[in-house]
C-alpha cells in the first residue's frame, strides 16, 4: 500500500524518481528500489531494505542514467522486508521490471502454475508472480506487452497499482490499477506516474486518475497517455487540474494524518477482510487457524498481552473469544505480565497484539510465554516487524501504515481480526450456532458501509467538541462490549488534547467516580440499544441529577436518550459484539476535534512515540 513513481520524458529519470519517493515517504515503508532504462535498452535495478536515503547511498557510485524509470517504496505484505523482496522485480527473461502496490491474493496458485512450467523465482513476494506471469505469457504466446498485461490481469484476484518497464521498448511504460490508487501526470513532452499526485505536482498540475481495471499506456513523444480496459477497448479520461498544495497532498487533502486514518477505516477494514471473509460462502478463512488448528482449538486458556490501544482491543477480543468460542480468556498488560512470573504452559495460547510490532514490553512478554511453552499467536500491522517474527503464527491486520501517533485504524483493524479469529475458532470448535455464524459473517462484511454513515456525522461531532474545550476532566462510560470503547475514547482524548479522561464500566460510576460529577465534568456514555440499555438509561439519569453534562452515543432513532442527553451522535444498528467497530468512531472524532480546537499537535503529541521500543 505504499509508493509508486514513474517517469518517461526528456529529463534524467533518476533524480525525479528519488525525489518522488521522498514525497511519498509519509506513507510509511520498509524498503525502496528503482529501475532505469537507457535508450541503448539497458535495464538497471537498484533496491535496498530501509529508507530512500539508503537506496541513494547504495546507488551513489552506480550508473543511474536513463530517461525512463519506475521507483517504489514497499510496505511488505508477502515476504519480509529485505533487498530481494524489495521492488522492482525483474522477469525471468530479464526484459521486464514491475513495481506494485497492493496484494495479489491468488499469487500462490499462479506461482505454482508457473513453477510447474519451469519458471524460477527470486523472491517470496506476491508481486514477482505478476511480472513472471506477464513475461511467461509474452514469451509463450509471442504477444506484445500490452496484450500480455491484459491477459495476466484477467487471472489476478486482489488489489494492485502497477507500473511496468520493457527494456526492448524504452519509450513506453504500462501502468494499471485495481483498488490501489494510481495517477498519471501529463507534462510538456514528459509523463509522470504516482500513487498520488505528490511526486508529480512540482512538474505538472495536469493529471488523470485511473479507475479500477484501467490500463494506461504511456509513449514518449505522444501528447497524452492512452487508456484501455482488459478488452483493449479505448477509455476516454479527461485531464484534471490538481489544486492541492504539496503539504496537504501528503495527507490526501486532510489537515492531519489522524483524521485521514479515521476516514480510511472503511477501506482499511475491507483490506483487512479481503481474502478472509467470503459472504457468498458464508465463511471466514484464516490461514493461521487452518495451519495451527490443533494448537488453537484445543487451547485450555487464551492470554492476550498488549499495551495501550492494543490492550483495549484485547478486552474486546476477550468477550468475543469467550462468547463465541467458550475458551477462558485473560487480558494482561504486557508490561505487568513480563514481570509477574505467570503460571502458563503448553496448553495455553498467548495472543500478542501490536500495531507497530516493535513494542518492547509486548516483545518481552512473548519471549517469557515462549520460554514457558505457550503457543504464541500475533496480531500486528507492520509486516516482518519483530513481534510477528517472534510468534509461532498470526494474522496481519493489513490496514496500511498508521502515521498518526494516536492509533485509530489499527484499533478497528485489530478488533476486526479478533472477530474473524473468534468466528473461525468458534466454527472449528462447534461452539457457535450456524445461523449466528452466518449472520455475523454477513454483518461484519457490511460494517465498512455502516462506518461510512457514522463518519458522515463528522461535522456534528466537530460542533459538539467546540462546546467542551473548557473541560479539564472527562468521564467515559460504557458497558459490555462498549466498556473497552470507553477506555479507548478516554485514551484518545488524553493523548492528543492533554485533557485528563477516565474510562469506566458505567455501573462502576456509583462506586466512586459519581463524586466527580458536576457541571464542569462532561460525561461521554455509549448508550446504544443493547441488552443493558435500561441500566444505561439509569446511569444517564444519575448523571443528569447531579448537573453532569452528557454526550451520548446512541442507536439510530433512539428518541429517549436523545431527549435526555445534552449532545448525541447516532450509530446505525448492528449486532452487539460488532458495535465497537462503530461506537469507537465518534470518540476518535471527538478527541481529534477537541485537540484541534485546543491547537495541539494532533499527529505528534508531546512526550509520545508511535512505537514504544524501550521499557
Ligand atoms: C495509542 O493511541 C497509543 N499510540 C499507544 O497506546 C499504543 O497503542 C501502544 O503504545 C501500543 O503500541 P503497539 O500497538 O504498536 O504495540
Ligand atoms: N504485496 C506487495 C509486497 O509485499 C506490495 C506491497 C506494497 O503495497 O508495498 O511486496
Amino acid at each position: 500500500m505504499c509508493g509508486i513513481v514513474g517517469y518517461l520524458g526528456k529529463r534524467d529519470a533518476y533524480p525525479v524518481l528519488i525525489k518522488g519517493l521522498k514525497r511519498l515517504e509519509y506513507r510509511g515503508y520498509d524498503s525502496a528500489g528503482v529501475a532505469l532504462i537507457t535508450d541503448q535498452k539497458e535495464l538497471r535495478v537498484y533496491k535496498t531494505k530501509g529508507k530512500v536515503s539508503d537506496l541513494e547511498a547504495y546507488a551513489q557510485d552506480k550508473d543511474t542514467s536513463g530517461c525512463a524509470g519506475i521507483a517504489h517504496t514497499r510496505w511488505a505484505t508477502h515476504g519480509e522486508p529485505n533487498s530481494t523482496n524489495a521492488h522492482p522485480h525483474i522477469s525471468a527473461s530479464g526484459n521486464l521490471a514491475i513495481i506494485h502496490n497492493g496484494i495479489i491474493e491468488n499469487y500462490a496458485v499462479l506461482k505454482e502454475g508457473l513453477q510447474r512450467n519451469g519458471v524460477t523465482f527470486q523472491s517470496s513476494t506476491d508481486t514477482e508472480v505478476l511480472v513472471q506471469l506477464i513475461d511467461y505469457i509474452q514469451q509463450k504466446r509471442n504477444v506484445d506487452l500490452l496484450t500480455a498485461v491484459r491477459m495476466a490481469l484477467r487471472q489476478v484476484i486482489g488489489a494492485y497499482a502497477i507500473a511496468i518497464l520493457d527494456k526492448n521498448d524504452p519509450n513506453k511504460i504500462i501502468a494499471a490499477r485495481k483498488s490501489s490508487p494510481l495517477v498519471v501526470g501529463v507534462g510538456e513532452d514528459e509523463f509522470f506516474i504516482g500513487s498520488d499526485a505528490s511526486p508529480l505536482i512540482e512538474y505538472t498540475d495536469k493529471v488523470v486518475y485511473l479507475d479500477d481495471n484501467d490500463i494506461a499506456i504511456i509513449h514518449r513523444g505522444e501528447p497524452e497517455a492512452e487508456f484501455v480496459n482488459f478488452n483493449n477497448e479505448k477509455i476516454d479520461h479527461e485531464i484534471q487540474t490538481v489544486d492541492l498544495n504539496l503539504g496537504q497532498i501528503e495527507k490526501g487533502g486532510y489537515p492531519h494524518f489522524m483524521l485521514k486514518e479515521i476516514f480510511e477505516q472503511p477501506d482499511c477494514l475491507q483490506d483487512c477482510m479481503r481474502g478472509r471473509i467470503n459472504v457468498d460462502a458464508n465463511n471466514v478463512v484464516l490461514s493461521a487457524v487452518i495451519d495451527y488448528r490443533k494448537e488453537l482449538i484445543n487451547a485450555r486458556r487464551i492470554i492476550i498481552v498488549a499495551c495501550g490501544t492494543s490492550w483495549h482491543a484485547s478486552l474486546i477480543g476477550k468477550q468475543l473469544l469467550e462468547n463465541i468460542c467458550q475458551i477462558p480468556v485473560e487480558v494482561e498488560y504486557a508490561s505487568e505480565f513480563r514481570y509477574s512470573n505467570p503460571v502458563i504452559d503448553s496448553s495455553d495460547v498467548v495472543i500478542a497484539i501490536s500495531q507497530s510490532g516493535e513494542t518492547a514490553d509486548t516483545l518481552a512478554a512473548i519471549e517469557l510465554a515462549k520460554q514457558r511453552g505457550a503457543f504464541i499467536f500475533g496480531i500486528c500491522n507492520a509486516i516482518g516487524s519483530s513481534i510477528p517474527r517472534a510468534t509461532h503464527t498470526g494474522c496481519y491486520i493489513h490496514v496500511g501504515p498508521e502515521i498518526g501517533v494516536a492509533s485509530t485504524k489499527a484499533f478497528t483493524g485489530q478488533v476486526t481480526v479478533l472477530t474473524m479469529l473468534a468466528l473461525a475458532l468458534g466454527k472449528a470448535r462447534g461452539t457457535i450456532k450456524n445461523d449466528d455464524y452466518v449472520a455475523l459473517v454477513k454483518e461484519l462484511n457490511d460494517i465498512p458501509e455502516k462506518m461510512k454513515k457514522v463518519l458522515e456525522q463528522n461535522d456534528r461531532v466537530r460542533d459538539i467538541s467546540r462546546v467542551f474545550t473548557y473541560a479539564h476532566n472527562f468521564l467515559y462510560l460504557g458497558r459490555g462490549y462498549n466498556y473497552p470503547v470507553a477506555l479507548e475514547g478516554a485514551l484518545k482524548l488524553k493523548e492528543i488534547s492533554y485533557i485528563h479522561a477516565e474510562g469506566y464500566p458505567a455501573a462502576e460510576m456509583k462506586h466512586g467516580p459519581i463524586a466527580l460529577i458536576d457541571e464542569e465534568m462532561p460525561v461521554v456514555i455509549v448508550a446504544t440499544q443493547n441488552p443493558l440499555y435500561d441500566k444505561l438509561m439509569s446511569n444517564i439519569q444519575e448523571i443528569k441529577a447531579r448537573k453532569g453534562r452528557v454526550i451520548a452515543i446512541v442507536s439510530e432513532g433512539d428518541e429517549k436518550v436523545k431527549a435526555l442527553a445534552d449532545e448525541y451522535v447516532e450509530l446505525p444498528h448492528t449486532i452487539e459484539c460488532l458495535e465497537p467497530l462503530l461506537s469507537t468512531i465518534p470518540l476518535q472524532l471527538l478527541a481529534y476535534h477537541i485537540a484541534v480546537c485546543k491547537g495541539k499537535d494532533v499527529d505528534q503529541p508531546r512526550n509520545l512515540a508511535k512505537s514504544v521500543t524501550v521499557e
